[in-house]
C-alpha cells in the first residue's frame, strides 16, 4: 500500500516584520500553529531580526526601496502579508515594487494593510492606500485588503502624558473612533492570510468598539483614578499649539487634519468584520488602558 504524499504546509511571509504590527503578525501565525519553518520574516535590517531567527522563523532581507532584494525574499512564498510602509511620500512606489515581485514569484495571495474607508474619505493618509489597493487589484493576484482603523496604542501610548497633564487636547470633537489594538489587527490579518482564499478575498473594514475623545478621557479616569478631561480645540488652535510645542507647521497641520477627519466620522466603522475575523470581541478600550498601565 502506498503512503499518501506529505503535503507541505504553505509558506507565509510578513513584510515589515521588525515593526510593531509585523512582529505581532509573526507571533499570531506561530500561535495559530503554523510551523516556524513555514513562516518568513521579511525585514530590511537583518540585525534587528535576531529574536525572530531565534524563534526558528526564516529571516530574509526585503527592502521596499531595493527591488533586487524582493524577488529572492519571495521565492517559494505562497501567502504574503504586505504591511504598509510608514514612508508617506514613497509608499505607493514601494508597495508597487513588492506587488510586482509577488506577481513574478507566483505568490498565491497577498493581504495588504490599508486604512479605514480608504476609497471614500478625506483622510490625508488614505490616497497612498487607495492607490496601492488599485495596484493590487490591477495585478490580478488574489488579494485581501485589511482596511485598519486607528491603533488604540495611538492613545494608550500617550497615557503618561495624559495623566501628567490631566487632559487630552485635540480637535476630534464628538467624532467616534473605531480603534483596535495592533495585536487584534495582526490577528485579523493572519486570519485573512491563513483562511480559504475564496472566502477572504476583497475589502475588510476593520475597527473595534468606537469611542469619543471625551469617552477616552472618562475611561482613563475610571481605570487610573486620576481625573483626565478632554479639551476640544478648533483645528487651527490645535495646529498652533503643536507648533508652539516645537512641531514644524506642515507636520502640525497634518496631525491636526487627522483630528478633523475623526470629527467628521471618518475613523468610525460599524463593520463587524474585525470581530468576525477574530472569532471573539476585539480588546475593549478599558482592557487596553489597563494593559498600558502595567
Ligand atoms: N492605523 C494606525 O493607527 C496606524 C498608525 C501608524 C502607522 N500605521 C501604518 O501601519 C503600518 C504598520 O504600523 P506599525 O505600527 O507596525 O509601524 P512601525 O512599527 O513603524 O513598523 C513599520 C515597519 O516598516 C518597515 N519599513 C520601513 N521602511 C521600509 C523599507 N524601505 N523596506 C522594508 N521595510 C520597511 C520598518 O522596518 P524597520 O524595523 O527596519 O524600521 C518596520 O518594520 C505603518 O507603516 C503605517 O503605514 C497605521
Amino acid at each position: 500500500m502506498s503512503e499518501s504524499p506529505v503535503v507541505p504546509a504553505p509558506s507565509f511571509a510578513v513584510t515589515g516584520a521588525t515593526g510593531q504590527l509585523g512582529r505581532r503578525a509573526v507571533d499570531a501565525l506561530l500561535r495559530r500553529g503554523v510551523p516556524a519553518g513555514n513562516v518568513f520574516a521579511l525585514v530590511r535590517d537583518l540585525e534587528k531580526a535576531k529574536d525572530l531567527a531565534d524563534l526558528g522563523v526564516g529571516v530574509r532581507e526585503a527592502d521596499y526601496d531595493r527591488p533586487d532584494t524582493l524577488g529572492p525574499a519571495l521565492e517559494g512564498i505562497e501567502r504574503l502579508l504586505l504591511i504598509s510602509s510608514p514612508d508617506n511620500d514613497n509608499a505607493v512606489r514601494q508597495h508597487t515594487a513588492v506587488i510586482e515581485a509577488a506577481d513574478a514569484a507566483d505568490v498565491g495571495m497577498v493581504v495588504y494593510t490599508s486604512v479605514i474607508h480608504a476609497d471614500e474619505t478625506e483622510l490625508l493618509l488614505a490616497p497612498k492606500h487607495a492607490e496601492t489597493e488599485d495596484v493590487l487589484q490591477g495585478s490580478g493576484l488574489p488579494f485581501a485588503v485589511a482596511r485598519n482603523g486607528w491603533y488604540t496604542e495611538n492613545y494608550t501610548g500617550r497615557l503618561d502624558e495624559y495623566l501628567a497633564r490631566g487632559e487630552i487636547v485635540g480637535a476630534a470633537g464628538q467624532g467616534r473612533i473605531s480603534a483596535a489594538t495592533r495585536a487584534d489587527y495582526a490577528e485579523a490579518a493572519v486570519s485573512l492570510l491563513t483562511g480559504d482564499i475564496a472566502d477572504q478575498q476583497g475589502y475588510w473594514e476593520l475597527g473595534g468598539p468606537s469611542f469619543t475623545m471625551a469617552e477616552l478621557a472618562e475611561t482613563i479616569t475610571e481605570v487610573t483614578g486620576t481625573t483626565v478631561v478632554y479639551r476640544d480645540l478648533s483645528v487651527d488652535e490645535l495646529t498652533d499649539r503643536l507648533v508652539e510645542a516645537g512641531m514644524d507647521r506642515a507636520t502640525a497641520e497634518f496631525v491636526a487634519s487627522l483630528d478633523a477627519s475623526a470629527a467628521r466620522g471618518e475613523l468610525e466603522t460599524d463593520s463587524p468584520a474585525l470581530e468576525n475575523l477574530l472569532g471573539r470581541a476585539p480588546t475593549s478600550l478599558v482592557d487596553a488602558v489597563r494593559a498600558a498601565r502595567l
